[in-house]
C-alpha cells in the first residue's frame, strides 16, 4: 500500500515535469519490448530478506540491505526454472510460471516433451508423469503407461513409468500437476502420490494446470513487462527410443523452433536449450538466428575423472559456433582463497570466460537449507559443500557467480531470490 502510493505520486511528478524519458526508473520499451505497466508490481516476498538477515556482516550484506525497498523490476538475469515457483508450486504449470513472473523473472522456462500424437508439451522429462501428475489415479490413462504402477513389496520399491509419448495431447491436457515426488514404499497408487522433499511442500498440489508449448508461449507473451522464453528440448530416455514411430530427434528440434515462428515470436526473445549437441548444431545450421542464442547444457563433467576434459573442450565449443554454455553451478565454483575457505571461480569458469563464451547457470534454490548440503550429498553445491554452513551464504555464492564470474543469467526454483540480487546490482540478463 505504502509503496503503491509512493509510485503513483512519483509517476505524476515525473509526467508533470515532462521528464519521463530521463527518469532512471522509467520502464523502457524498445524494439519488440513491452514496458511494465505502472500498475504491475514485481513482488518478492520474505525469502530474500531472510537470506540477507542471515549473512555475515560485510560490504555485500550492506549493499543488499540498501536495496530492501527496491525498486524491483522484471530482469532477464532471473530465469524461472520450470516456471520459477518450483520450490513450492508444481513445476511446468501455469501457476509456477505466474509465480516466477510475479517474482520478476524476465525469462521463463518450459521443458519441451512430445506426446503420442507429436504435440509439444511442457514437462521436465518425457517420462515423469507418474511423479509429476495424477495420471496413476486416472485408470483409463494409467492403463496407457509404459509401465503401470507396481506396489512395493519386501524386496522391491514401488514403481511406474508414464511418458508424455504414451498419451495424446488432449489426454495430457486433462492431467493435474503436482509436486515432483513419490513414495517408494507405497502399496497403493494413492500413497504413491506423496513423497516430496522435506523443504518443498504439497500446499499447492491442488491440480496445477499443465501447459502445451503453444499455451506456454501465449501465456508468457501475455504477461506484463518484457518477457523472454527458454524452451529446453528434452532427449527422451531409453524407454522411448528415437525415432519414435518415425519421429526423429531432428524433426522434434525443428518443431520446437517452428512453434515459436508460428506464434510470430522474435528469435531475440528465445534461448533454446539442449543437452544434446546435435540439437544445438541443427539450430545453428538450419535456424541461425535461433542457434545464435542456443544454450548448450553441459553435464559432461559430472564424473570427476571427466571434469578436466569438459573444461578443455570449451574453446572448441566456442569455435564451433556455440555462444552460450550452461553448466550447473557446481562446475563454476571451487574452494580457494588465502584461507582455502572461500568460494572462488573454478577453472571451468575461468576457461569459459577466456574462450568468450557467455555463461547461464542452474539452478538456484533447488537444494534446501545449506546446513544439510554436505551431509545430503547435494549436487549443486557439491564443489563447495565443505564450506557451506548457513543460508546467508547463498548470496555469497550468487555474488561469485554474478559479479566475479559474470554469468549472464541464473535459473532459480524461486525467482525472488535471484531477482532481488539482480536488481540490487543492475544486472539485466543476456545481451546486456
Ligand atoms: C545464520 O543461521 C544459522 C543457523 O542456520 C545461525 O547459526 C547463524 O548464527 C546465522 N547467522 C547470522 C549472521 O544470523
Ligand atoms: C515384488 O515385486 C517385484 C516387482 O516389483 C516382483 O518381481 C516380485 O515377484 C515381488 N515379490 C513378491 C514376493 O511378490
Ligand atoms: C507411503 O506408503 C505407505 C504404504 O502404502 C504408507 O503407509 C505411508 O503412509 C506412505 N507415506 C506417505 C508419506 O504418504
Ligand atoms: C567419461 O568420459 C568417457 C569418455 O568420453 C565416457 O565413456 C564416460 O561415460 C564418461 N563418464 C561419465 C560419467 O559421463
Ligand atoms: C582446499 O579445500 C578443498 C576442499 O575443502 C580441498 O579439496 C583442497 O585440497 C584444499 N586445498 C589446499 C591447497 O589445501
Amino acid at each position: 500500500m505504502h509503496a503503491a502510493v509512493g509510485r503513483l505520486a512519483l509517476t505524476a511528478w515525473v509526467a508533470g515535469l515532462g521528464l519521463a524519458g530521463a527518469f532512471p526508473f522509467e520502464r523502457r520499451g524498445g524494439q519488440g519490448q513491452k514496458p511494465v505497466p505502472d500498475d504491475y508490481y514485481v513482488s518478492l516476498g520474505p525469502r530474500p530478506y531472510y537470506l540477507i538477515q542471515n549473512m555475515t556482516d560485510g560490504p555485500l550484506k550492506s549493499k543488499l540491505e540498501s536495496c530492501e525497498n527496491g525498486p524491483f523490476e522484471v530482469t532477464s538475469w532471473s530465469i524461472g526454472h520450470r516456471g520459477g515457483g518450483t520450490l513450492q508450486i508444481p513445476e511446468e504449470t501455469v501457476q509456477s510460471t505466474l509465480a516466477g513472473a510475479r517474482m520478476g523473472a524476465g525469462i521463463l522456462e518450459c521443458d519441451v516433451s512430445f506426446t503420442k500424437d507429436r504435440g509439444l508439451v511442457c514437462r521436465h522429462d518425457v517420462c515423469d508423469l507418474h511423479t509429476t501428475t495424477d495420471i496413476l489415479l486416472r485408470p483409463e490413462l494409467a492403463a496407457k503407461c509404459t509401465r503401470p504402477f507396481t506396489p512395493a513389496n519386501a524386496t522391491h520399491a514401488a514403481s511406474a513409468l508414464c511418458c508424455t509419448s504414451d498419451i495424446t495431447t488432449e489426454e495430457f491436457t486433462s492431467l493435474c500437476s503436482k509436486m515432483d515426488g513419490f513414495n517408494a514404499t507405497a502399496t497403493t497408487a494413492e500413497d504413491f502420490q506423496h513423497g516430496v522433499p522435506f523443504f518443498r511442500t504439497e500446499l499447492y498440489d491442488t491440480c496445477g494446470q499443465v501447459m502445451t508449448l503453444d499455451s506456454y508461449i501465449e501465456l508468457v507473451d501475455s504477461l506484463p513487462g518484457h518477457r523472454n522464453f527458454t524452451p529446453e528440448l528434452k532427449t527422451p530416455p531409453a524407454a522411448v527410443p528415437m525415432p519414435f514411430h518415425g519421429y526423429t530427434q531432428a524433426q522434434y528440434a525443428r518443431d520446437m523452433i517452428d512453434t515459436f515462428i508460428a506464434h510470430g515470436i522474435s528469435p531475440a526473445r528465445v534461448y533454446p536449450q539442449s543437452f544434446t549437441p546435435a540439437d544445438v548444431y541443427l539450430w545453428l545450421n538450419e535456424y541461425p538466428a535461433w542457434g545464435a542464442q542456443a544454450v548448450f547444457l553441459d553435464e559432461d563433467g559430472d564424473d570427476p575423472a571427466n571434469f578436466t576434459t569438459a573444461v578443455n573442450r570449451l574453446p572448441a565449443l566456442k569455435a564451433s559456433g556455440v555462444n552460450i554454455i550452461s553448466p550447473p553451478i557446481n562446475y563454476l565454483l571451487a574452494v580457494g582463497g588465502p584461507d582455502n575457505k572461500t568460494v572462488v571461480p573454478s577453472d571451468y569458469a575461468i576457461v569459459a570466460k577466456q574462450a568468450g563464451l557467455e555463461i547461464i547457470s542452474w539452478s538456484f534454490e533447488r537444494s534446501g537449507p545449506l546446513t544439510r548440503v554436505l551431509a545430503d550429498d547435494d549436487y549443486y553445491y557439491s564443489s563447495v559443500a565443505p564450506i557451506m554452513h548457513y543460508d546467508g551464504q547463498m548470496y555469497e555464492v550468487l555474488d561469485v557467480l554474478g559479479r566475479q564470474i559474470g554469468v549472464k543469467a541464473m535459473f532459480s526454483d524461486w525467482s525472488a531470490t535471484v531477482t532481488y540480487y539482480a536488481n540490487c546490482f543492475g544486472l539485466k540478463g543476456p545481451g546486456h
